[in-house]
């Protein structure tokens, strides 16, 4: 039988909402952190032992309805060429950010090739959890990953990708299409080894202007989701007012951030949803998330929700929210 979060994914009415976080194999568990003493980010992520076990972490705590494979976005800068690490206190790095206009015809490398580490941890997580949960594959969408290749470290504005937008528009474009084309491929070979459902994370791309998302990218998340062979979630914040983007994006499911009203996008949109909870709700005792994330499931309605927060778990969040939250989701009776 299919999973209960792929039977969402496709619009089904399910007996209850399936849930899972992002960012729910982070830093918030403590197992996490001791690993990390032992291994950096790229180090865990590269040994598919190593990333498996941390997958797992949550479904130890949680037994959630889906496991989103441990590993990063910024995968794919490699086989284009990029280096990067992550920097502690600072966030990701990319140690060869873009030089300039001339420098963004990025041919690439054999993407399975340079990324069977990927492969690899998904073959291994589906012999072991298959059966029981969905397993979740994604990747960072165009913008979001240009904005690293440009920016070389987080930017809150995303103001160099954005000048290059404006000075250079036909840089821009090729940049955001070398990211595109390897993320169509690396998503169908995720799903070829073994991921049940697919999520493509364009966070930042709210930072354009809706002329810019629809004309720059648009026709890359289309071209990007089309024929992906499992269901498949698209993510960017700060999109309330112009949701109608994400829709035509293809994706089976419109994921939300928490400025969303659930009811509000549920009028909006015909396609099945994800979200929404406030991650700093977890912050709050028990008693709250439970009353909150019952009405995020009750907004939604009974047909084509996956519940998750609004964006990523913090750091900090205490494990006891998150349990709190997932319970919620698979006592909830309609
Ligand atoms: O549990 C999961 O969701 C699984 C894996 C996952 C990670 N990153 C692990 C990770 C996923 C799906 C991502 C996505 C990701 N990575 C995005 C898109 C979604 C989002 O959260 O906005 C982005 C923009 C990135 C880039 C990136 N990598 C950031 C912003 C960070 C955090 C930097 C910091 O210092 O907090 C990373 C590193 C990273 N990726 C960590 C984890 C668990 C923290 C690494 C650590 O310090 O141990």
């Amino acid at each position: 039988m299919d999973h209960l979060l792929v039977r969402a994914a496709r619009g089904e009415r399910t007996e209850r909402p399936p849930v899972w976080l992002m960012r729910q194999a982070g830093r918030h568990i403590p197992e996490y952190r001791e690993l990390r003493a032992e291994y950096s980010f790229l180090e865990a992520i590269k040994t598919p032992e190593v990333a498996t076990e941390i997958t797992l972490l949550p479904w130890e705590y949680y037994r959630p309805d889906g496991l989103v494979m441990f590993s990063d976005i910024l995968t794919v800068l490699e086989p284009l060429g990029f280096s990067y690490h992550i920097e502690s206190g600072v966030g990701p790095v990319v140690e060869n950010p873009v030089s300039g206009p001339a420098d963004v015809d990025r041919s690439h490398g054999n993407v399975t090739q340079d990324l069977d580490y990927v492969g690899e941890l998904l073959r291994r997580l589906a012999r072991r959890v298959g059966d029981e949960t969905a397993l979740i594959g994604f990747a960072g969408g165009p913008f979001t990953l240009a904005s690293y290749a440009v920016a070389g470290e987080p930017s809150r504005t995303h103001m160099p990708l954005r000048r290059l937008r404006a000075r250079h528009p036909d840089a821009f474009r090729t940049l955001l299409r070398a990211f595109a084309d390897v993320t169509r491929e690396y998503l169908q070979f995720q799903v070829d080894s073994g991921a049940d459902v697919v999520q493509l994370f364009d966070t930042y791309a709210g930072a354009l202007t809706p002329a810019d998302y629809r004309e720059f990218l648009l026709p890359l998340h289309r071209e990007i989701l089309a024929d992906v062979d499992a269901p498949s979630i698209v993510f960017v914040r700060r999109m309330n007012g112009r949701l109608d983007l994400l829709a035509e994006s293809g994706a089976d499911v419109v994921g939300l951030d928490w400025t969303v009203d659930m009811a509000r996008a549920r009028d909006q949109l015909d396609t099945p949803v994800q979200g929404n909870l406030d991650p700093s709700y977890l912050y709050g005792d028990p008693a709250f998330v439970r009353e909150q994330t019952r009405e995020v499931i009750e907004k939604a309605g009974p047909a084509g929700h996956i519940l998750n927060l609004g964006h990523g778990v913090d750091r900090d969040t205490p494990v006891e929210s998150v349990r709190a939250f997932v319970e919620t989701a698979k006592e909830y009776e309609r």
